[in-house]
């Protein structure tokens, strides 16, 4: 299954990013640009490969600046690559992390490439803030103007509402509807109660604390050194709380729905700066370069559902999708990771997979299956880790590879929610 036509398959060397930190905080002064450089130049690094072997670098990125509309380009810009290697940057919302690792396999797998730096990154310190379409209109008219009067005339149609800044909103285009919102009606319309949702939240920091304090993500994050004098250093995502407990979650108000609602600053995933690259190389580049493939991406899948009805729940439509794509089980995964943008999301994802009635929904013979959660984001996820949107694929993919080889297990599936209703899933294997 995992084979094209031509039996080349690609599979993931290594992966590397920065450490995750809460919007504002340590990245705050960071460029999307110098994260990404940052963790790729790392990764080349640490995998000692030389620069001129790279054959493209595809990255994601969810709200990127006017400024910097391929972010992609910069990166295969580094002082260590040749300037010859095209780059692209691509936009699958909370999944573009993800599908640039596809897209890359699928480069590998049609003989288009040997060597794919892929990933994604986001800076939400540094959203651009843009003005009106009014005022847009009344500068490019007043940079016409042949004359400072008549430059003058054309500033003066402006009013103080056409001043105000328009800034992008963590909502949907098509609804209005912002994604905490979204995962509000979620937790009301499948009965997800704030305790449950409570719980899973301080289930994601404790076992990220854990991983952290073991060392686990030691060699999957490059560490950073900010501040003016370089002084200011993060080795470790510091969007962890392992001090948080049931008592101190439990105080927390709701946010999207301060009246009835359930979805609180403590079971959302917080708003974060990162990045993250994972290298990838067909099978038999990857043996004469003298790497050791050991996981290989099976099968991946995309799905849509109305964003207008409960915009997170894609990921119960593209998971049945890719375990039949990887002619697979949910029993069979040793190990599932999935991206937890809200507790109810994640929770109502498995409620579904799990449940007769959507497998009749969805025509399939019976449900996905239960989720094992001993195996299931066994390293914490999103909401404790972080969630710089295009980012968060590249790591999941990059920690997921990481624990199969660890633990010994033949396969893992990712399962990612996205904005527009979509849902993303992944199925890697181990290599023989
Ligand atoms: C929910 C959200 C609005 C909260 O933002 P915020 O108010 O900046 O969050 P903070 O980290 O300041 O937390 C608010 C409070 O909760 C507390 N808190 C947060 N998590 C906690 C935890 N796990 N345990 C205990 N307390 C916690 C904080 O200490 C803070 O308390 P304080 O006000 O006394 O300082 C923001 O994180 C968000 O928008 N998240 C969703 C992002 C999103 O939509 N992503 C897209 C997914 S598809």
């Amino acid at each position: 299954m995992s084979l094209s036509s031509s039996g080349r398959r690609a599979v993931v060397i290594a992966g590397l990013r920065t450490p995750f930190a809460k919007a504002g905080t340590l990245l705050r002064t960071a460029t999307a640009a110098e994260l990404a450089r940052h963790c790729t130049r790392e990764l080349l690094y640490r995998t000692e490969l030389a620069g001129d072997q790279v054959d493209e670098v595809i990255y994601g990125q969810v709200i990127s600046s006017p400024l910097l509309p391929n972010v992609a380009r910069e990166i295969s810009l580094l002082p260590q690559f040749p300037r010859t290697i095209p780059a692209y940057t691509l936009n699958r919302a909370c999944a573009s992390g993800a599908q640039a690792v596809s897209n890359a396999a699928d480069q590998i797998r049609a003989g288009h490439a040997d060597v794919i730096i892929a990933g994604g990154v986001e800076t939400l310190s540094d959203i651009p803030i843009l003005h009106s379409r009014k005022f847009s209109q009344i500068l490019m008219a007043a940079n016409r103007a042949k004359s400072l009067p008549e430059r003058l005339g054309i500033f003066a149609q402006a009013r103080p509402r056409d001043l105000k800044p328009v800034a992008p909103g963590i909502a949907e285009p098509s609804t209005g509807e912002s994604m905490g919102e979204s995962a509000e009606k979620m937790a009301k319309e499948n009965g997800i109660s704030r305790e449950s949702q409570d719980e899973y939240a301080l289930m994601s920091h404790q076992r990220a604390a854990a991983a952290t304090a073991s060392g686990r993500f030691l060699n999957e994050i490059a560490p950073w050194f900010g501040g003016k004098h370089l002084d200011e250093v993060l080795t470790s995502d510091n969007t962890i709380r392992g001090d948080s407990s049931l008592e101190a979650l439990a105080k927390l108000r709701p946010v999207f729905d301060r009246k009835y609602g359930s979805v609180t600053a403590g079971n959302s995933s917080p708003l974060t700066d990162g990045a993250a690259s994972v290298l990838l190389m067909s099978e038999e580049r990857a043996r004469s370069l003298g790497y050791q493939p050991q996981v290989a991406i099976r099968s991946y899948a995309v799905a849509a559902v109305d964003p207008g009805w409960q915009l997170l729940m894609g990921p119960a439509y593209a998971v049945p999708k890719v375990l039949r794509r990887a002619g697979l089980t949910l029993a069979q995964m040793g190990l599932v990771e999935i991206h937890e943008a809200f507790a109810a999301q994640v929770l109502s994802n498995v409620q579904a997979w799990s449940s007769v009635a959507w497998a009749d929904r969805l025509g399939l013979p019976g449900p996905v299956g239960e989720v094992d959660w001993s195996r299931t984001n066994v390293l914490g996820g999103s909401i404790a880790l972080g969630h710089p949107f295009a980012a968060t694929g590249a790591r999941i993919i990059t920690t997921l590879a990481g624990e199969m080889v660890r633990r010994d297990v033949e396969f893992g599936l990712i399962s990612i929610c996205a904005q527009g209703g979509m849902g993303y899933a992944m199925v890697l294997e181990r290599v023989g």
